[in-house]
């Protein structure tokens, strides 16, 4: 892997989504490093991949990650939170998790994105200035939609949101970007289950890309095209 290369962090690397970015960046240039629970670090060096083994439930884990990423490739320029944990119950009986289950939900979905976005943002201070930067949350319609099934991952989903809403106010000017991206349905702007791997790979480039922080939250359709929430359609 070429030290000049920019390098994308795909943190919640599984088989859609996350491959799918990994992709996207590898093709862009990228020196890609990806992390989950049981990432193969042998067969993502022969997919061209850092593999990082980590476990985001694990603050320990998370901070290691970082060191890992740092020492071997560098700060990440595109850092990609992609991690989520859901034990879903039903809308008639949300409170049905014992407290430790819903509290693992919050804490990967959402709470350990501080540690990555602090990470992420002292990352990108050692860039180069003219090297865009940002970090972008897969996301999805929980922090507007209540989905009563899934609270854990919901109160996660809304923690990150927030997060990224505050950093983006804070920082976007001074071109570190934050971005909460996720997709809908074009037809009806409900949940995309399960979500389109190509869209969200297309979209992160183009907002990684993008030169101005603009809009925190970022929705997208299956085809890519960014969808207007209030409005309740798509717009390009
Ligand atoms: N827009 C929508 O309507 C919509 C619908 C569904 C999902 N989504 C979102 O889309 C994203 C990707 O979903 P996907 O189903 O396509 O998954 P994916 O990208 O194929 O894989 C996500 C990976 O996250 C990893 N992960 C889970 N818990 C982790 C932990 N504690 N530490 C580290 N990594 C962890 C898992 O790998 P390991 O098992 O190896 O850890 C999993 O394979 C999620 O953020 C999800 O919330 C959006």
């Amino acid at each position: 892997m070429s030290a000049s290369k920019p390098v994308a962090f795909i943190i919640g690397y599984g088989p859609n989504v996350g491959a799918a970015i990994a992709r996207k960046f590898k093709s862009e240039g990228f020196n890609v490093a990806i992390s989950g629970r049981k990432v193969d670090e042998n067969a993502a060096k022969e997919d061209g991949y850092l593999g990082i083994s980590a476990d985001c439930a694990d603050i320990a884990s998370v901070r290691n990650a970082f060191d890992r990423l740092e020492g071997e490739l560098g700060p990440a320029a595109a850092v990609i939170y992609n991690a989520f944990s859901a034990n879903n119950t039903t809308d008639e009986d949300p409170l049905a998790n014992p407290y430790e289950t819903f509290l693992n939900n919050v804490i990967v979905t959402g709470v350990n994105f501080y540690e990555v976005a602090r990470r992420a943002k002292a990352g990108f201070e050692k860039l180069s200035a003219d090297t865009p930067r940002a970090l972008i949350g897969t996301g999805n319609l929980q922090p507007w939609v209540t989905f009563p099934f899934a609270l854990g991952m919901s109160v996660g989903k809304r923690a990150m949101a927030n997060i990224v809403e505050a950093s983006a106010a804070a920082y976007g000017s001074r071109g570190h970007r934050f971005y909460y991206a996720h997709e809908v349905k074009g037809e009806t702007g409900g949940p995309q289950v399960p979500p389109t791997g190509q869209a969200h790979a297309e979209v992160f480039y183009r907002i990684w890309k993008q030169k101005e922080q603009g809009p925190w939250e970022v929705c997208f359709t299956e085809t890519g095209a960014l969808y207007d929430r209030a409005a309740g359609k798509v717009v390009s």
